[in-house]
């Protein structure tokens, strides 16, 4: 590394809180699958920031959306309409087949404003009220973001300890168990509230039947199916949505990271005006959440999806990284999983951790990011071509063999 590198990471040491342990990579472009450090090196993006990045780095349509929206108006608030919010809103609603649309900005601040539409969807609609408590179903091993709420339903102690006191009114059950799901249900829950493909946990994929029960389960017992797409959809999967893999319509899609086209943070809660329409003026907010800017690019992303170009090629160039992958087990690959573009791979502890192998991966081109200790998560951005998704393998095949 050069001392402009070294110097960057030793002020970040200094002055950025260390909540997160980035690899010794110092990023100053980035365009389509790539990124190139402040040395002029060049690295294959196999992380897309946490699928935020989907349709690639500064991708030519969404920053020329961008372009034009900085020159015309960036933020009102919703004080004031927009020209920009409503038809946002509606072409959102249109891909996801509801009717409204609830903008925010972060995934979490979409996962908090879910909870809150649950509980106040189960007080004034399904009649949960005093003295009776409300209950929401979470999967085990779920990942849906870092506010005080949200961790207080993750079981990773790295994400909680020290944390609490924790928000009540959540039950876990082991993912992909609908069984257990429906014993844990009762006539206080208000919602399930469920990644549809596991991100953070290393992409798990639940069996064939378990999303179509748990829609049928909601269904049966008048409870909310809330579904976490922040990271898995938006084309990640193959389609446009992880769900649609099984036929499910969620009652909630919560979308995130892509929203934003890897400009801006944009984040929506989407559902029918029976459950949206609990809300009303001054009952929830937020001063960024659906301004001009993030939903200018957001039209632009909605306009991409409806093409259907990135899920196909999601879809296609996926079974290609998986077949790729899937031809290293035996040889220091324990399991590969995922759908689309979007895989997790278990890697034989003996080789040494996922940060490891990530560092020897980042020092040949390539940046992954580790998870839970021994699994590698690929996620490229969804323009990446078959010939880099081959030298990536290729050079993870050599890392796993030296
Ligand atoms: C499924 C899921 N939900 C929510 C979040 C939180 O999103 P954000 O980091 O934008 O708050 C994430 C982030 O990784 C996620 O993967």
């Amino acid at each position: 590394m050069t001392s402009t590198a070294d110097a960057i990471i030793d002020l970040d040491r200094r002055h950025v809180a260390h909540n997160y342990s980035p690899l010794p990579v110092v990023a100053a472009r980035a365009d389509g699958a790539w990124i190139t450090d402040v040395d002029g090196r060049r690295y294959l993006d196999c992380l897309a920031a946490y699928s935020a990045v989907n349709f690639g780095h500064r991708n030519p349509e969404i920053v020329a959306a961008a372009h034009a929206q900085l020159d015309a108006v960036t933020l009102v608030s919703r004080a004031f309409h927009s020209d920009r919010l409503a038809p946002f809103c509606a072409s959102l609603a249109e891909l996801c087949g509801k009717d409204m649309v609830l903008p925010m900005n972060s995934g979490a601040e979409a996962v908090e404003s879910a909870i809150k539409v649950a509980r106040k969807w189960g007080a004034d609609v399904k009649g949960v009220n005093h003295p009776s408590t409300p209950n929401i179903i979470v999967a085990h091993n779920n990942f849906h973001g870092r506010t005080t709420t949200i961790i207080s339903f993750s079981d990773d102690e790295t994400a909680r300890r020290g944390f609490g006191p924790y928000t009540p009114g959540f039950r876990a059950v082991p993912f992909g168990d609908a069984d257990a799901l429906a014993r844990a249900v009762d006539d206080e829950t208000v919602a399930v509230l469920l990644e549809p493909i596991q991100g953070e946990a290393g992409v798990i994929v639940p069996p064939d039947d378990y999303l179509p029960r748990v829609r049928a389960l909601c269904t049966e017992r008048r409870v909310l199916m809330i579904a976490d797409e922040i990271q898995s959809g938006l084309a990640r999967t193959g389609r446009t949505f992880a769900c649609d893999h099984w036929g499910v319509v969620p009652d909630v899609y919560l979308l995130g990271k892509a929203l934003g086209g890897g400009v801006v943070p944009l984040s929506a809660v989407v559902a029918d005006s029976d459950v949206l329409g609990v809300l009303h003026p001054g009952e929830h907010g937020s001063t960024f959440g659906g301004n001009p800017l993030a939903t200018a690019i957001g039209s632009t992303v909605v306009e991409i999806l409806r093409r259907g170009e990135f899920q196909r090629r999601s879809a296609e160039l996926g079974a290609h990284l998986h077949a790729r992958l899937a031809a290293l087990t035996g040889r220091g690959v324990l399991a590969v999983r995922g759908k689309g573009l979007w895989a997790g791979v278990d890697l034989d502890p003996a080789l040494g951790s996922g940060k490891q192998v990530s560092l020897r991966l980042a020092e040949r081109g390539v940046l992954v990011k580790d998870t839970h200790g021994s699994t590698l998560r690929f996620a490229p951005p969804l323009v990446v071509t078959a010939d880099e998704i081959d030298w990536a393998v290729e050079q993870f095949a050599a890392v796993l063999s030296s």
